[in-house]
């Protein structure tokens, strides 16, 4: 089966074609970067105005790089939740149009089962069951996956999710929008143990995670510290270490607890590089076997959209004609497949 994907929840415009038999053929992205960066986050309207603008061209271009015709392609995915609503039914709207006009099934996905399911692009896939640590501007979330649609939510945060921890910190130290990669290319700069920021929730037994106290610590940093030519850089860097430490001692303890040896970490911030590196390492330390995606399936992509609908689609399951998005939607109301 082949599908076309698309993802319009936030500020990035991807697309992508994927072929269950041969893989992903093609995918592009278009970031909105630019258009937020003067007002220092995303705005909602000028999103998806700018996905409308820039939807159609870039699944003609994905089509062309893909060698598809349109009437190779037999089913169409689009990220209908969570995200913004406006954003979202742009791609809604448009997923199920050309579905309809092409007569091929469509279906809405669940943008962080997306995000979820992106590492099983890669050649050296994860099988089932594992644990799954999802972080992104939006969600912090573990999970216990047992296959498509059987999620078990084991913790998430009661408070900010880690990419937006990391793009408020980003804002106080004066970067620019987006803030997480900033933040991180300003760490490598500094000291990771120069100041010593609480590890939130890791002195209660549960699974959950709480990022405001940290970014409060950070705040306060900022203000009474006397400076110093390096303080940012410090600031940055023990922040991010703080951030890395409690993302992976829960790791840690989800896995004790499920005796699982298996982890996939996916979303935005997965694409950290220290993040990464410190998992590898504590991975191998443990004799766990770890799983995440390449670079450019970290962030929000169509490619993640295309694969994921594509095993529904397959499963036989389809949207009617009634488009509907969600700016909320747990993931565990998900039908297994
Ligand atoms: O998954 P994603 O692209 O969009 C959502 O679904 O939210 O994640 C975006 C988040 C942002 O908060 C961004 O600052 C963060 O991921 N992020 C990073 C890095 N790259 C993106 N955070 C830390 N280090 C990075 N290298
Ligand atoms: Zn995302």
């Amino acid at each position: 089966m082949r599908v076309l994907g698309i993802e319009t929840s936030c500020d990035e415009t991807g697309v992508a074609v994927y072929d269950s038999e041969k893989g992903l053929l093609a995918h592009r992205l278009y970031s909105q970067v630019d258009l937020h960066a003067d007002y220092g986050g995303v705005v909602p309207e000028l999103a998806s105005r700018d996905h409308v603008r820039k939807l159609i061209p870039l699944i003609k271009e994905v089509l062309a790089a893909a060698n598809s015709s349109t009437q190779e392609i037999n089913g169409i995915a689009y990220t209908s939740g969570p995200g913004l609503a406006g954003a979202l039914m742009v791609g809604a709207m448009t997923g199920r149009s050309l579905a309809y006009a092409w007569s091929v099934p469509a279906i809405g996905v669940h943008h962080m089962e997306g995000h979820l399911l992106a590492p099983l692009l890669e050649v050296n896939k994860p099988e089932f069951p594992f644990i799954a640590l999802l972080v992104s501007g939006g969600h912090t979330q573990l999970l216990r996956v047992d296959g498509i649609g059987q999620y078990q939510l084991l913790g998430e945060s009661v408070d900010d999710a880690a990419g937006e921890a990391f793009d408020k910190v980003a804002k106080m130290l004066n970067l620019d929008y987006p803030g997480g990669p900033n933040v991180a290319k300003l760490a490598l700069q500094g000291n990771g143990a120069a100041f010593k920021f609480p590890r939130p929730m890791l002195d209660r037994p549960s699974l959950d995670f709480s990022f405001s106290g940290l970014k409060t610590s950070v705040l306060t940093a900022y203000k009474q510290t006397s400076d110093y030519p390096a303080k940012l850089a410090d600031i940055a860097a023990s922040f991010e270490a703080a951030v890395v430490d409690t993302l992976l001692r829960k790791c840690e303890r989800a896995l004790k607890e499920t005796g699982l040896k298996r982890l996939v970490m996916a979303g935005g911030v997965s694409a950290n590089v220290k993040l990464r590196a410190d998992l590898q390492t504590m991975a191998q330390r443990k004799h766990w076997q770890v799983f995440y995606p390449s670079h450019a399936f970290c962030t929000d992509n169509g490619a993640m959209i295309a694969y994921a609908g594509c095993q529904r689609l397959m499963a036989g399951q389809q949207e009617n004609l009634a488009v509907t998005v969600k700016a909320r939607w747990p993931m565990v109301e998900l039908p297994a497949l």
